[in-house]
């Protein structure tokens, strides 16, 4: 995906972010987000829309949407969506080293109790086990990853 014409982008964390920036924030909003809460005033808008996304996608995801982490090496933001009430059920992770997935078990300790569906896949290849979600996906989520192909 790339970015519109209004876009900006900001680091969050260590994320590039992408954002509309002609959505106006009410001058009294912006002041609590400024004065109240300590928000730089270049931050405002990547700071809202962060917040927006992920209740917005959070939600989805409750509700029985389908997203799929392409390249999710440990998976820790599959494991947030779980954290916050999405049924694993509803998350698939994508990666090309399985020892990453392994990793993630470890690291996370929910080897026995978290059952998403982690695919060992090369997105880049045509056919692979990929396939089986054809057609079942509404949310597609790639952090850190299409910079690899940059
Ligand atoms: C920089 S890491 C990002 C990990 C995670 N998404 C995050 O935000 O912390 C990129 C991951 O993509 C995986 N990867 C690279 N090429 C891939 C491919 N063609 N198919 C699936 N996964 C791939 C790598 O093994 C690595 O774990």
């Amino acid at each position: 995906m790339a970015p519109s014409q209004d876009a900006g982008v900001a680091k969050v964390g260590n994320k590039d972010v992408w954002y509309d920036s002609d959505v106006e924030i009410q001058e009294s909003i912006r002041k609590i987000l400024e004065l109240y809460s300590g928000i730089a005033p270049a931050d405002i808008l990547s700071h809202v829309h962060k917040v927006v996304e992920y209740a917005e996608i959070r939600d989805r995801l409750k509700q029985g949407q389908i997203l799929v982490d392409l390249g999710c090496a440990f998976a820790q933001d599959i494991r947030q969506l779980v954290c916050d009430g999405v049924p694993a059920e509803n998350l698939y992770g994508v990666e090309l080293d399985e020892r990453f997935v392994d990793l993630g078990y470890s690291l996370f300790l929910d080897r026995e109790k978290l059952r998403p569906s982690f695919l060992v896949a090369n997105v880049l290849e045509e056919h692979s086990d990929l396939d089986r979600l054809d057609g079942k996906v509404d949310v597609v989520y790639a952090s850190q990853f299409f910079h690899l192909f940059g």
